[in-house]
């Protein structure tokens, strides 16, 4: 039976609700991932990566999103469910609110972002219009409606480099773009897991108005007080989209 994969973003480092956890860590050809939480929920086997460590010391241009992926790939893994914590742009996305993405658009630079790089594999192009599985995000929708919280199924997603946050110029630049959330960490992963060929789908939440966009100013205590308040939402959401197939 296939494993499901948990990314967790910031805020969200350790996933207590499952049994038999063991930490295990993975050689792979991109380098070594330590802290993978391995634990079975509903009958289901779960692998649990903090994207920015157990500590939250790694930004997220630093994070070895291949060597994640890959650990992934050799454990079995083929439904990924990722968390990410986004700056909201469109109306509708405003603080506390959950995002379902079916975009993104990614203004990364300078990081490992294809496993098909000339050195390992050869090359494919693989294909992208759609960036997440559309089985997995009707799963997201169905958890998110049980749980009883607010949020947009939908929504295009940019992906900035960070770790700074945008100037005021920026954002007014990709909500022309038609950017609707912006965060850090869902490019190069979700074009990492389609090479690999797993179904990845993401759970996003707004924890601040972009730059610009409100009076208040942005602060890192604001930003992790809306996590922790939401952090068992987002776990409640992701348990329930953990079933046998
Ligand atoms: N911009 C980019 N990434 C973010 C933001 C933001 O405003 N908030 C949380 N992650």
């Amino acid at each position: 039976m296939s494993v499901i994969g948990v990314i967790g973003g910031s805020g969200f480092y350790e996933f207590p609700e499952l049994s038999n956890q063991k930490k295990i860590s993975i050689e792979t050809p991109y380098g070594k991932v330590e802290s993978i939480t391995q634990g079975r929920f509903n009958n289901v086997d779960v692998c649990f990566i903090p994207r920015h460590g157990g500590e939250h010391n790694v930004p997220p241009h630093k994070v070895n999103y291949r060597a994640n992926i890959d650990a992934f790939s050799r454990i079995g893994v083929e439904r990924v469910i990722a968390f990410n914590a986004t700056g909201g742009i469109g109306e509708q996305f405003g603080p506390g609110r959950f995002v379902i993405p079916d975009q993104v658009i990614d203004y990364t630079y300078g990081r490992e972002h294809t496993f098909y790089d000339g050195k390992n594999e050869s090359l494919a192009h693989i294909e992208f219009a759609t960036p997440f599985n559309e089985k997995l995000r009707a799963v997201l929708k169905q958890a998110a409606t049980e749980s009883d919280i607010g949020f947009q199924f939908g929504g295009t997603y940019g992906c900035t480099q960070g770790p700074r946050l945008e100037t005021s110029a920026e954002i007014k630049k990709l909500q022309k773009d038609g950017c609707d959330l912006v965060g850090m960490t869902l490019m190069p992963e979700a074009a990492l897991a389609r090479e690999r060929d797993l179904a990845y789908a993401s759970l996003s939440l707004i924890v601040n108005w972009c730059s610009g966009l409100s009076d208040e100013v942005i602060s890192l205590d604001k930003i992790m007080a809306q996590l922790e308040s939401s952090i068992p939402k987002i776990r409640e959401v992701i348990l329930k989209t953990i079933s046998p197939c």
